[in-house]
């Protein structure tokens, strides 16, 4: 028995797969929604569907290999048809919060550089407003401290993210500062900001790059175009 959230991202995530074409070149994002879109890839090419996916986490590359899907990396294509991601908020404007998985940093290189970023998510992930949940923002560990204090004279509080009472490391091996806005008024230049501190590596705001978003409902799924 699955929770109801959990159907929603299937939905979604499966009505996705529909998308992916012979030959396409995929990103392949994170999180559990991505999971239910890779073991839905996974059957297809089972069926004969030839394609290639570039991982955007350590833990997607291996529920790719689980599922049977064929991973390459930049070397080969430095262009990819289309992204498939989930996200932690959406906007009206179909600007994202990403990076609850920790996977923000790859997840950006991965979908900026697909033509398409197709974003699958249940409905509890659309909001009126970016910064319900905290901003998850990648730093350097070294001096990360100053860098927390830096980041939160923008207006925020932060918290270094943990996991079991152990500094959360991220794939690229940086620290990831959790930072809880009371709203985002103007994500691109929070962005911009961000971006400007010296140890910040990326910050979790995906502005302007999602074409489309599935969201699924209860028995339905909706798409929302940019
Ligand atoms: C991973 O770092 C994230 O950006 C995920 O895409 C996001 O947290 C959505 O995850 P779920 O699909 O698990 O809700």
């Amino acid at each position: 028995l699955i929770e109801q959230s959990d159907y929603q991202k299937k939905m979604a995530a499966e009505k996705s797969v529909e998308l992916i074409e012979d030959g396409m070149i995929i990103g392949l994002g994170s999180g559990s929604t991505v999971y239910w879109m890779l073991k839905r890839l996974g059957e297809r090419v089972k069926e004969g569907l030839v394609v290639k996916g570039i991982p955007s986490s350590k833990r997607t590359a291996g529920w790719a290999d689980e599922f049977g899907i064929p991973l390459t990396g930049f070397h080969e294509a430095m262009q990819l048809d289309l992204a498939i991601d989930g996200a932690d908020e959406i906007d009206g404007d179909l600007n994202l919060i990403k990076g609850g998985g920790g996977s923000l940093v790859r997840e950006k290189i991965v979908n900026a550089a697909a033509n398409r970023l197709i974003i699958i998510a249940d409905k509890s992930k659309m909001v009126s407003h970016l910064g319900e949940s905290a901003l998850p923002v990648e730093v350097l560990p070294f001096g990360w401290e100053i860098t927390a204090k830096h980041i939160s004279q923008l207006g925020c509080v932060t918290t270094l993210r943990k996991k079991k009472k152990e500094v959360f490391i991220s794939d690229n091996g940086n620290y990831i500062l959790d930072c809880q806005f009371d709203h985002i008024a103007d994500p691109k230049s929070l962005h911009e900001s961000l971006k400007l501190l010296v140890g910040v590596v990326e910050t979790g705001l995906f502005i302007g790059m999602t074409e489309q978003v599935i969201i699924g409902e209860n028995e339905t799924i909706k798409i929302i175009y940019s």
